[in-house]
């Protein structure tokens, strides 16, 4: 038996109380205030959005923190409780390929000026209890939380509203895109600043839809329906930054420009698409390793399940959702190939111990995986789990709860 790891959520004021403390030590006198941001999890829709496809997350209640003051001049200095030393940089230096962890914060203030807005120099000190490279978003949660802090003091209004925080993803996603140079797509950071607490977030990349339409809130009642939401961080070596995650992006658009459309969402019959059929045979003579059709086949068959899945959920019956979890899994193994040995032990071992589904979260190559447990078995689950890692002598994963928590604030 191995004593399953668990890694508890901050309270609130723990956090605030951690960067008040780590901010007063650094620099001289009190920051303005203090505001934090969650990681992660996404139910389903997984490599959806940047194909202008659909995702349903729900933000942790694992949350980043930052106490910030603003400067005069256009200076940048940042210290970390995860990281030594202060990193330091003027704002009209920052550019794309800046390096190290500021670049995540000093980016969102760059995206933020590139987009209009009048954003000044700041002194800002950070610590977190989203774990990181889990594949829980902890790149998102920092650059939410800067997002929202640097609304506050420059007083732009952004975060009252949710089109206003639609601009603040905007920012966060250039910031990551641009300046950190990882091609994610926008769901963590439409996670972290868009999701509210007792509810998934269904969003839909089509391009030209309003706050209204690409985020619509579903109400995930779990402790009504009896579950719990069991989050794995697996600990194996995970990376955005590296070419696998590009190279499963490049595919989608390699494939979509072949069959002549914008983004592989509009092969779906509803939006007047071809189908998934027409498209696996127009792909065929193009593809001769089958590659590009395995890749489109889980795009599709994703953003379908996304769709289902929500569904049963605005239904009430999270309990049904399951099969989908499971079969996006499978899709995301076969077809994407991004899962790794780790995350199908926690699946497989989930589900052999009572879990209704069970699937990898984020972009893979490593990180986590949740599953959607009865509450009276989430000790059980966990505990195999961990087993199972141990006899397999894998690295002892660790173990989060996750009930759909608050956005950036
Ligand atoms: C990472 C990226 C997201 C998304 C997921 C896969 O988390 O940051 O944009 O593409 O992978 O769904």
């Amino acid at each position: 038996m191995t004593e399953p790891q668990w890694l508890e959520a901050w309270p609130v004021e723990e956090g605030a109380r951690r960067v008040d403390e780590l901010f007063t030590s650094s620099f001289d006198g009190s920051p303005e205030g203090v505001w934090s941001a969650p990681g992660r999890v996404n139910l389903i829709g997984e490599h959806t959005d940047y194909n202008a496809g659909l995702c349903l997350p729900t933000a942790l209640p694992h949350r980043t923190f930052i106490a910030l003051r603003p400067r005069e001049d256009d200076r940048v200095r940042l210290v970390s409780a995860q990281a030594e030393g202060v990193w330091e940089a003027n704002l009209s230096d920052i550019a794309p390929g800046a390096s190290g962890w500021g670049a995540y914060v000093a980016g969102v203030a760059w995206a933020l000026a590139e987009a209009g807005h009048k954003v000044g120099g700041f002194d800002a000190a950070v610590d977190s209890c989203v774990p990181f490279g889990a594949g829980l978003s902890s790149s998102a949660a920092l650059e939410a939380a800067v997002a929202v802090a640097l609304d506050a003091v420059a007083g732009l209004g952004l975060a009252a509203s949710d089109a206003g925080r639609t601009e603040l993803v905007d920012a966060t996603r250039r910031a990551e895109n641009e300046i950190a140079g990882a091609p994610t797509g926008g769901l963590d950071q439409s996670a972290s600043l868009r999701c509210r607490e007792g509810y998934a977030l269904l969003l839909d990349f089509r391009p030209g839809l309003s706050a209204l339409e690409s985020g619509v809130p579903v109400p995930f009642d779990l402790d009504t329906a009896g579950l719990t939401l069991l989050v794995v961080d697996t600990k194996a070596e995970h990376s955005h930054v590296d070419g696998e995650y590009g190279a499963r992006r490049a595919a989608c658009e390699q494939a979509a420009k072949l069959l002549g459309l914008d983004s592989l969402r509009e092969i779906a019959p509803a939006l007047g698409g071809m189908g998934i059929d027409r498209a696996l045979a127009e792909l065929e003579p193009h593809d001769a390793e089958g590659v590009l059709r395995r890749r489109v086949r889980h795009v599709v068959s994703e953003i379908d399940r996304t769709a289902r899945f929500a569904n049963l959920v605005r239904e009430g019956r999270a309990a049904d959702v399951g099969p989908f979890m499971l079969a996006s899994h499978v899709s995301l193994r076969d077809d994407y190939e991004v899962s790794c040995r780790e995350l199908d032990l926690v699946v497989d071992t989930a589900m052999a111990t009572g879990a209704l589904g069970a699937r990898m979260t984020g972009g893979g190559f490593g990180g986590s995986a949740i599953a959607l447990v009865n509450r009276a078995d989430v000790d059980t689950v966990a505990q195999a789990v961990a087993d199972a890692f141990a006899d397999a002598g894998l690295t002892a994963p660790a173990f989060l709860l996750a009930p759909p928590s608050a956005p950036a604030a």
